[in-house]
C-alpha cells in the first residue's frame, strides 16, 4: 500500500491515524483531504506537517468535481473516510452538515472511487448506528440497525450506501464501527475533554439527566490500530466492530476525573437531558480479535490519566478552541440550561 487518501485528517480521529501510518509504515504516502471545518485543525498534525510523504489538500468530500479531480489525479491504494460531523449534541441544533457531508459526501466518495477504481475503501463508522442497548447485551456486527439520532442515521445512510454500493457493484469496500473514543486533540464539546477543560478552569460540568448513561470507552490509539488492521486485513464486504471493554455510566467519569484533577464534586451541574439520550452502548469486538488479530491494549486507567496530562500541557490548545465560534455553541448549547 503506497499511497492512500485519508479524508478528515485534521480531525481527532483521522490526525491520529495519519500519525500511526508515517510513524508505523516507512514508505507510506498519505494525502489528507479535510474542510477545516470547526473541528478540523492543522494545528493537530504539525509535528508532521513537513514530512516529505505527507500532503494536505483543503476541500470538501461532498464537491463532487473537485473529489473526482483528486482521485483521477493520483492512484491511490486506498481512500479512508473519516470525514463527518461528528457530535450528537449539534445534529440535534441542526442536522443540514450532517446529511451533506456524511451522506453526500460519502457517496460522492464512493462514485469517484468506484469510477477511478480504486482498490480499497474503508468507511469510518460508529456503534451509534445500532441504537441504544437496554442494561444487559452487547452489539454485534450482526444487530440491527436503529439509529436515534440524526447524527447517528446520518452515519447509518453512509454505511448502507457503502454496503448497496459493495452488493451492487462489486465495490471494494468495508465498515469499521467503534465505540466512544477519547484521548490528546479530542475536540472539546464531547464529554471526557469538555468536562477535563471546564473542570480545569473551575467552571460547571454539565452532567445530562441523572448521569446513568452507559459508554464503551476506548483510546483513539487502539481505534486507529484497529482501523488499521482492517484496511490492510480485513475482508471486502465487510463490517468489524471496534470497542474497548470499558463500560462506564458519565457519573463515573466524573466523579473519576474530578478525583485526578483535584477538584470540588460542587463543579458537577445536572442539567437537562439531551432529547432522545441511548441508554447504553457497548460493543462486543470478538470478529475483529479472532480475524484481525487486534485487542485494545490501552486500559481506561492509564488512559485516562495520559489524557489528562496531555489537557494540561496542551492548555493553549484548548484555549485557542474554546474562543471564537466555540464560546457561540457553548452558549447556545448549554446557556439556558446552566443558568
Ligand atoms: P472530528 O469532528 O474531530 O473531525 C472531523 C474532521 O472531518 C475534521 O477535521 C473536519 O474538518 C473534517 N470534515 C468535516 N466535514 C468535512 C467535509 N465535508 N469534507 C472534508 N472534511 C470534512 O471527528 P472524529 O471524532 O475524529 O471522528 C472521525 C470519524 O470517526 C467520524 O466519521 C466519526 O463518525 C467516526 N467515529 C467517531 C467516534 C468518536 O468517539 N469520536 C467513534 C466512532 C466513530
Ligand atoms: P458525547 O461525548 O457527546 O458522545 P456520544 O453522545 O456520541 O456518546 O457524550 C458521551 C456521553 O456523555 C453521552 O451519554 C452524553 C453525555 N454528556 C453529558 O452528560 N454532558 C455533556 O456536556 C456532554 C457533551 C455529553
Amino acid at each position: 500500500m503506497k499511497r492512500i487518501l485519508i479524508t478528515g485528517g485534521c480531525g481527532f480521529i483521522g490526525s491520529t491515524f495519519v500519525r500511526l501510518q508515517l510513524n508505523a509504515y516507512p514508505d507510506q504516502e498519505v494525502v489528507n483531504l479535510d474542510k477545516l471545518t470547526y473541528a478540523g485543525n492543522l494545528e493537530n498534525l504539525a509535528d508532521i506537517a513537513s514530512d516529505p510523504r505527507y500532503r494536505f489538500v483543503r476541500g470538501c468530500i461532498a464537491d463532487d468535481a473537485f473529489v473526482d479531480d483528486l482521485i483521477a489525479g493520483d492512484r491511490f491504494d486506498a481512500v479512508i473516510n473519516f470525514a463527518a460531523e461528528s457530535h450528537v449534541d449539534r445534529s440535534l441544533q441542526d442536522s443540514g452538515p450532517f446529511i451533506q457531508t456524511n451522506v453526500v459526501g460519502t457517496q460522492v466518495l464512493l462514485d469517484a472511487c468506484r469510477k477511478h477504481q480504486v482498490p480499497r475503501f474503508v468507511q469510518v463508522s460508529t456503534d451509534e448506528v445500532y441504537g441504544s442497548l437496554g442494561p444487559t447485551g452487547f452489539f454485534t456486527e450482526e444487530t440491527p440497525l436503529a439509529p436515534n439520532s440524526p447524527y447517528s442515521a446520518s452515519k447509518t445512510a453512509s454505511d448502507l450506501l457503502v454496503r448497496a454500493y459493495s452488493h451492487s457493484f462489486g465495490f471494494p469496500g468495508l465498515i469499521t464501527r467503534c465505540s466512544n473514543n477519547y484521548g490528546p486533540f479530542q475536540f472539546p464539546e464531547k464529554l471526557i475533554p469538555l468536562f477535563i477543560s471546564n473542570a480545569l478552569q473551575d467552571q460547571a460540568l454539565p452532567v445530562y439527566g441523572q448521569g446513568t448513561n452507559v459508554r464503551d470507552w476506548i483510546h483513539v490509539e487502539d481505534h486507529c490500530r484497529g482501523i488499521d488492521a482492517a484496511l490492510r486485513r480485513g475482508r471486502l464486504g465487510e463490517v468489524y466492530n471496534f470497542g474497548g471493554r470499558e463500560e462506564k455510566t458519565n457519573l463515573e467519569i466524573t466523579h473519576l476525573l474530578l478525583s485526578l484533577l483535584n477538584k470540588p464534586a460542587s463543579l458537577i451541574r445536572y442539567v437537562a437531558d439531551r432529547p432522545g439520550h441511548d441508554l447504553r452502548y457497548a460493543i462486543d469486538c470478538t470478529k475483529a480479535e479472532t480475524e484481525l488479530g487486534w485487542k485494545p491494549k490501552i486500559p481506561f486507567s492509564t488512559g485516562l490519566r495520559d489524557t489528562i496530562d496531555w489537557y494540561i500541557k496542551r492548555a493553549d490548545w484548548v484555549h485557542r478552541i474554546k474562543s471564537g465560534a466555540y464560546l457561540k455553541y457553548y452558549a447556545d448549547q448549554y446557556g439556558g440550561r446552566l443558568a
